[in-house]
């Protein structure tokens, strides 16, 4: 079974996206995969595209942007539809991840996914794996995630058996699909949360102003 593995993240190959991906290949025994091809270098989309028609199952990885998908990512989706006849019954698997730690956030996605993978492209969509709270991925050790590692076990025997995705995949990945009332209260009065986009705004190559209020 031959596995393309697609990673969505505009940040490509430092993003959080790429961690996880590696988490699931060094899984990987039975299945025969490339090295992770980065469709945010928008002018190689359609040489992945044509690797994808070659395999036998695809694998995605990108972050929830604005409750939605990175451009790049749907833009890949679109090319993909016009080839519908190439990707008929393959198999495909999404791992779909968010910086806010609910998970509810990327439900409306998940299900867009089920509906493009099944009832558009006509693919057999093994799951969707959700994964909240990955802002951090980068900066913390594998440790602080290692409940969610465990979990992924079985998306990686899925993908490696072409069996779906166990139904309570993403309970387990996340415990609860909100924060509880007193989770959102330390989360609101966290002061290590400024102390955080203080930090990557002041990575920004442009100035940020925090006390912007856009909308
Ligand atoms: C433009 C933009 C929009 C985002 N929108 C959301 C969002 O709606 N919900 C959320 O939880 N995180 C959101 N995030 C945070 C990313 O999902 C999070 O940082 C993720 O870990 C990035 O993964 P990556 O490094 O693979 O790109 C957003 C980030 C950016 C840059």
């Amino acid at each position: 079974m031959k596995l393309s593995i697609i990673n969505g993240s505009p940040r490509k190959r430092t993003s959080n996206s790429t961690k996880i991906l590696n988490w699931i290949i060094s899984g990987l025994d039975k299945t025969e995969y490339d090295e992770i091809e980065y469709i945010a270098e928008v002018k190689k989309q359609d040489e992945i595209l044509d690797k994808c028609k070659k395999s036998d199952s695809l694998l995605f990885c990108f972050p929830l942007y604005v409750d939605s998908m990175p451009a790049q990512q749907k833009l890949f989706f679109e090319k993909m539809e016009k080839y519908k006849m190439d990707f008929k019954g393959k198999t495909i698997s999404f791992i779909i991840h968010s910086g806010f730690p609910e998970m509810i956030q990327s439900e409306s996605l998940k299900e867009y996914l089920e509906m493009f993978s099944t009832d558009i492209m006509e693919m057999n969509c093994l799951g969707v794996a959700i994964i909240g709270g990955s802002e951090a991925l980068q900066m913390a050790p594998d440790q602080m995630f290692s409940r969610q590692i465990n979990e992924l076990q079985s998306v990686i025997r899925s993908i490696e058996d072409q069996t779906k995705f166990p139904l309570d995949i993403n309970i387990k990945i996340n415990k609860r699909d909100k924060l509880t009332g007193f989770q959102r209260f330390i989360f609101k009065i966290n002061p290590l949360k400024n102390f955080y986009w203080i930090y990557r705004a002041s990575k920004h190559p442009f100035k940020v102003n925090l006390k912007d209020r856009p909308y």
